[in-house]
């Protein structure tokens, strides 16, 4: 039977760091309230006119490198964002034309931080259908481009960044095992950026109303985000007939530390296995786990023949989860 399998990593984070002290002269914040509620420390600000396309094309050169696959060998590009270049054409259109992968076919998928593995799960499908062999996934966000820099409750969480992984078709026991994608658009509203969009369309009045940066009930969805990730990973393993003892590195999305560690307890995982690093950079949505992924892999944390899991939850609401042998 065929499998998708990551060949190869790729990441990209913009230079410019701001910092839990640089949020203080902004907001009244502190980094005490931001370390011990959210984790952060510090996170990465895309420059003036750097957009998502520009950071998936670092992230994607990378990955791309490493694997020794051209670009023009590519037969999919798929980008997971929210913070597209232009509501279209799609970031992936312009990540291939800077590719230069001229066969791949390529289009965006919008499931705000669960995006990346939304995008895995379609390239898995395609892959093991036979109707792709070689795939590009990058996960790609500039959401401090989307954020009210007066609202503290949410401009302390949000970085910028970029990820991406190649996927090849492959025979044989390693690969990805599962990806399980979920919805639940009753929710819509915890988390969402209300204008820009058809609903409201961009005039003087939907900026002057700030309607086009993000707004998020962020107790709520804490909340559910909690209870949703333990049975999603508790679920994925009993789907894979694995305990957690078997896993070598749980690399969830970076949202908010306390999150992960109740996901962590679990699952009775001790810390010193799963992948953190919402310090350096804060939420990063799409792009989180694909930069955490591809920081495991070069740090000799992740090996060949290991188990990973992967768990995401973001607006939409949205939540996804992929347990790979790598
Ligand atoms: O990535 C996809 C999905 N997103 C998430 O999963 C994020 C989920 N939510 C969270 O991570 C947390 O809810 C937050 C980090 C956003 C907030 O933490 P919390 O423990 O849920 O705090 P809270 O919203 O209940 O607010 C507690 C207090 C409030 O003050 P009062 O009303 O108790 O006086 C807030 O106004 O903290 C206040 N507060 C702040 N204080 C200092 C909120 N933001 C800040 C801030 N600095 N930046």
């Amino acid at each position: 039977m065929l499998k998708a399998k990551i060949v190869a990593t790729g990441s990209y984070l913009p230079e410019k760091i701001l910092t839990n002290a640089d949020m203080e002269k902004l907001v009244d914040t502190s980094d005490e309230w931001i370390t011990e509620r959210t984790g952060i420390k510090e996170r990465r600000i895309s420059a003036d006119g750097q957009t998502t396309s520009d950071m998936a094309y670092e992230a994607a050169k990378n990955a791309l490198k490493e694997s020794g696959i051209k670009a023009g060998e590519l037969d999919l590009i798929i980008v997971a964002t929210v913070t597209p270049d232009m509501p279209f054409p799609s970031t992936a259109c312009l990540l291939q034309n800077r590719l230069e992968a001229k066969k791949a076919a390529a289009f965006d998928i919008n499931a705000a931080c669960s995006g990346f593995l939304f995008a895995l799960s379609t390239a898995e499908s395609f892959i093991k259908s036979g109707a792709c062999k070689r795939v590009l996934v990058a996960g790609a966000d500039a959401l401090s481009k989307f954020v009210d820099w007066e609202d503290r409750t949410t401009c302390v969480l949000f970085g910028d960044g970029a990820g991406a992984v190649v996927l090849e078709a492959a025979t044989g026991d390693s690969g990805i095992l599962s990806t399980d994608i979920y919805s639940d658009g009753s929710l819509w509203e915890m988390l969402k950026v209300p204008g820009g969009g058809s609903k409201h369309p961009p005039t003087k009045e939907t900026v002057k109303k700030g309607l086009h940066s993000i707004k998020m009930r962020g107790n709520e969805t804490y909340k559910i985000a909690v209870r949703t990730l333990e049975s999603l990973v508790t679920d994925t393993l009993k789907k894979n007939k694995l305990k957690p003892s078997q896993l070598a590195a749980l690399i969830p999305h970076q949202a908010n530390l306390r999150i992960i560690q109740a996901t962590a307890n679990r699952l009775g995982l001790p810390l010193d296995k799963v992948v953190v690093n919402i310090e350096k950079y804060g939420n990063t949505s799409a792009a989180s786990i694909p930069i955490a992924l591809d920081e495991a892999v070069r740090t000799g944390r992740v090996r060949k023949d290991d188990y990973i899991l992967l768990e995401a939850f973001g607006g939409g609401l949205t939540w996804a989860s992929s347990l790979i042998k790598w």
